[in-house]
């Protein structure tokens, strides 16, 4: 048996599809996992010429072509700094070793230091598409040396989805922790995505009076249009699935989400980084307001609830969709101005038009939108917001009423559609002349001496108030 092309770690739904699908490109994958049963039952269930098992790690390790290129597809946190240290002793100067889970970005600066320390190489590789996207083709975000990246780039190339034009949905990110910020920061995007969606599903259902079968049919027309997407894919096929007990099985679901933390820590970094990301944290905020479900239950009694209504006609569906394409522009706006200010911060050349660009396949985001986005930072790199290109404002001016009415009509009926609400408030404060943050300043003058700029002379000010 010659030597492996690369090594994968981690036989879980990620590391065995993604192996899979190296193998179906012709390359020999080394397959490794800590405990022997997932790489015996990949093994046995998908028999492949070009996956091999391994159990132990030395001979695993001693298995592959060098320079190594040995992935990791496991939890992220205490396992990756352990698997590393177990691999290390094993590894020689120039070896690669390739983070594909969804580590904190911060943790993947700290051990490309470590690596590079010691000769090694440490990519964070941001992987987007779920088991079928590893399977079938992801979108690949890697961050680490640049040099080194050429080791890597034809397997990356060759696994990752294509986009339209058949551009593979893989480009190199940046150094060190560059890949992992970008997929985090996805993440975020998805969750504002998701939550929008959430939201104007709410409404048809609650405000509209819509069936099952009429938000199945309007989120499948949805799709043929600027709105086409993943997402909505996706979820024109669930109103439309059946439940074995009868209903759609939605409506058997409970209404209480989960989440891993990749949109926590999207919030959380922009708050550090002073970027407004108000849909992202408003999608964090409303999964963990769903989880109170004593809570809801409580107040929801003691409350009156929203009242049912006559079912409204399909222009009330065009009004949301409307409203959802809108909200969807305000996510991103504020998921690249994300982008823009960590790429200042870290120091990381981020190609933001690039980044759309990869994220039009393969990853849970893709949607035909992207495009729009790489052509506006195209046409200008300095862009500092995307609400500012033509193409998306001539958009928010269009359909900017829509969305009024439809935050307004929920409000009204009391139907929580928090991400929709940030929406209008990021546009409106965007736009405001007045934000009352004069008297912010006098407030803070006031009792802090904090002092303030005037409008009508240069310099800074303090008051003697009374
Ligand atoms: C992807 C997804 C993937 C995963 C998320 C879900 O891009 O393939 O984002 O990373 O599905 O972890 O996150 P939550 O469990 O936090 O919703």
């Amino acid at each position: 048996m010659g030597k492996m092309d690369i090594g994968m770690v981690g036989m879980a739904v990620m590391g065995s599809n993604l192996a899979l699908n190296m193998a179906d490109h012709g390359f020999d994958v080394a397959c490794y996992n800590y405990t022997p049963d997932l790489t015996e039952k990949v093994l046995r269930e998908h028999p492949h010429e070009h996956m091999h098992g391994f159990f132990d790690l030395r001979e695993f390790v001693q298995s592959l072509k060098r320079p190594r290129r040995i992935m990791l597809l496991i939890m992220a946190g205490d396992p990756v700094d352990s698997m590393i240290d177990q691999l290390m002793p094993l590894l020689e100067e120039g070896d690669i070793i390739l983070d594909g889970g969804n580590s904190f970005f911060e943790d993947t600066i700290r051990r490309q230091k470590k690596l590079a320390d010691a000769g090694l190489h440490y990519f964070g590789v941001g992987i987007s598409g779920g088991e079928k996207g590893a399977r079938n083709g992801p979108c690949i975000m890697p961050g680490g040396d640049a040099a080194t990246y050429e080791a890597v780039r034809p397997i990356y190339e060759a696994v990752a989805a294509r986009a339209a034009d058949g551009e593979p949905c893989c480009a190199y990110i940046g150094t060190d922790g560059a890949g992992h910020f970008v997929k985090m920061v996805h993440n975020g995007i998805e969750y504002a995505d998701m939550q929008l969606i959430a939201e104007a599903y709410l409404l048809l259902k609650y405000a509209g009076g819509f069936t099952n079968e009429r938000i199945a049919a309007a989120f499948r027309q949805w799709n043929q249009g600027e709105l086409k997407s993943f997402l909505i894919g996706i979820t024109a096929d669930i109103f439309a699935e059946d439940d074995e007990d009868g209903g759609q099985v939605v409506d058997k679901i409970l209404d209480s989400a989960g989440q891993k933390g990749t949109g926590r820590w999207t919030s959380i970094e922009a708050l550090k980084r002073g970027v407004n990301t108000s849909l992202i944290t408003a999608a964090c905020n409303a999964r963990v307001m769903s989880n109170l479900w004593d809570l809801r239950r409580g107040l929801g009694q003691r409350f009156a609830a929203v009242k049912a209504h006559e079912p409204l006609g399909d222009d009330f569906a065009e009004i949301v969709r409307k409203s959802l394409y809108v909200g969807k522009i305000a996510a991103y706006a504020q998921g690249f101005a994300l982008y823009q200010a960590a790429a200042s911060h870290y120091g990381w050349k981020l190609d933001f038009g690039r980044i759309a660009g990869i994220f039009r396949g393969g990853c849970i985001i893709q949607a035909d939108f992207l495009e729009r986005i790489t052509e506006a930072f195209q046409s200008n790199a300095q862009l500092e917001n995307l609400m500012e290109a033509n193409f998306f404002a001539g958009k928010i001016q269009a359909n900017l009423d829509s969305l009024r009415e439809v935050v307004a009509l929920g409000v009204k009926q009391g139907l929580p559609i928090p991400a929709m609400a940030c929406a209008i408030e990021y546009i409106d404060s965007a736009r405001a002349a007045h934000v009352g943050a004069n008297l912010i300043q006098a407030q803070r003058d006031y009792f802090g001496a904090h002092t303030y700029n005037r409008v009508d002379k240069e310099g800074v000010f303090h008051h003697q108030w009374n």
